[in-house]
């Protein structure tokens, strides 16, 4: 028998319907209340309470600390897939046969190349933009060349085409900022290379040398990819599926999204917690002086990559991290004082009863941004590496979106603003 859970409002009791998903988490289907109670709805200012869908593609236990794609643990895929392998398991929902990913592999190859025009952009930007600014007007510019990706409509096969193209590009426009900040020419896509190896000669690389990629800083670079692919309906997720809804062209989505995760709050605190780590070292090392910090209400200081809305365990991302900082390190043969104060960081505040109470444990940017600067990223390009990860979880989420004929998002809300008044002129205010 199905479950419900009875509403009394006034007069009218109501059976609310209880859903149930596939690892068995329930949710009240409250879709019929405001027409069955004459305008009741709920409110749950920042979601805490609230699914905004159901979805197949992530399953995640913040309590066990669980991270699934399509029922595949991330540990598994982090471990022996490839970046592009996950990429096409989150956008289809299977892991490809080796023609189909053959294909997907050569697809994605025949759209590095970016439009020359594009170039111009950059001319009107000043040296010091942040990438993630000039990411998201890139990314959104897209749409400009490709007015077919207007179409909500399309064919299905030019709906791939989009996702072939975003794929592709945005490993190439990276690179083109990259080159921007440091004033060198642009390095044009090898695409011999796989996808990692790719990016980070057009990004490290220089056209008066060739470049050689080591397998130990692909091999990091593409788990961090992984472990960013996809994390249900977070914010910049959100984004995504609510700007898309609109009918917003996939470009433009995406772009959306691009802008939710530049917050420090989200995906911004990579960047964050390197600048804490700095500013910790600067100032001498003490630790307990931030974690006092952090923990005073009065401070509006937090400990950045501590902390997530779902996890209240370890975040299982921040643990396969952990172990690829030190092997990136070793091999790079670098000594970094930062990743000494992260660990110092963490075992303290792991103890600490501020901490403990409240389920804080290290996210998945704790330990990612360190491995980012052992590469040589700048580190305000850590955030825009975090987008590049992500782009195939909002692809997927924008897509199940589309195919579930979901209705335009648009939330209620509780007016407790001013009642009905008269307008008062100018002169006699
Ligand atoms: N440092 C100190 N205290 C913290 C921290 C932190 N990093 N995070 C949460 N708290 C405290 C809050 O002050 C609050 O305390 P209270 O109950 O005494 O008021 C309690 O823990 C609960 O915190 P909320 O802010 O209510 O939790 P919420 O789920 O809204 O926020 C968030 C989650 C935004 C991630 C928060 O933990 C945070 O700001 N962390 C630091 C930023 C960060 O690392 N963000 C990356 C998240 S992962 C990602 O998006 C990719």
């Amino acid at each position: 028998m199905s479950e419900t859970v009875n509403i009394k409002y006034g007069d009218t009791s109501l059976d609310l319907p209880v859903i149930t998903g596939t690892e068995n988490e329930k949710a009240i289907d409250i879709s019929k209340l405001r027409a069955s109670t004459n305008g009741l709805v709920t409110i749950d200012v920042g979601y805490k309470n609230t699914g905004s869908t159901t979805s197949a593609i992530t399953f995640l236990d913040g309590e066990k600390g669980i991270l699934r794609y399509r029922g595949y643990p991330i540990e598994q895929l982090a471990k022996d897939a490839d970046f592009l392998e996950v990429a096409y398991l989150l956008i289809n929902g299977e892991l490809p046969s080796q023609n189909d990913f053959d294909t997907f592999k050569s697809d994605i190859s025949l759209h590095t190349l970016v439009h020359e025009d594009l170039k111009h952009f950059f001319t009107a930007y000043p040296l010091n933009a942040h990438p993630m600014g000039m990411l998201c007007s890139l990314i959104c510019s897209l749409s400009a060349y490709y007015p077919d990706s207007l179409d909500p409509n399309r064919s299905d096969a030019e709906k791939n085409l989009t996702v072939v193209r975003l794929l592709a590009k945005m490993p190439t426009l990276i690179s083109w900022i990259q080159k921007k900040s440091t004033g060198h020419p642009i390095v044009y896509p090898d695409n011999k290379l796989g996808y990692v190896a790719n990016f980070l000669r057009m990004f490290f690389g220089q056209r008066t040398d060739e470049y050689f990629t080591d397998d130990v800083l692909v091999d990091a670079m593409d788990t961090l990819l992984i472990l960013h692919g996809d994390h249900e309906q977070n914010c910049s997720t959100s984004t995504v599926r609510i700007v898309g809804s609109a009918h917003a062209p996939l470009y433009a989505s995406i772009a959306a999204g691009i802008s939710a995760l530049w917050g420090p709050r989200h995906g911004g605190a990579n960047q964050a917690v390197i600048e804490m780590l700095q500013a910790i070292h600067n100032d001498g090392g003490n630790i307990d002086k931030f974690i006092d910090r952090a923990k005073d209400k009065s401070d509006p200081f937090r400990l950045m990559g501590f902390g997530h809305r779902v996890y209240k365990n370890f975040d299982p991302r921040a643990k396969i991290i952990k172990v690829k900082a030190d092997e990136v390190l070793d091999k790079l043969g670098i000594d970094d004082p930062l990743l000494e104060i992260a660990k110092k960081l963490e075992e303290i505040a792991l103890k600490d009863e501020y901490f403990v109470k409240r389920n804080l444990y290290p996210n998945v940017d704790f330990y990612s941004g360190i491995i980012y600067k052992a590469m040589g990223f700048p580190t305000d390009m850590f955030t825009v590496l975090f987008a590049l990860g992500r782009l195939p979880g909002w692809i997927a989420q924008h897509r199940e979106m589309m195919e579930a004929g979901q209705p335009i998002g648009r939330p209620r809300q509780i007016y407790t603003g001013s009642n009905e008044r008269d307008y008062v002129a100018i002169n006699k205010r």
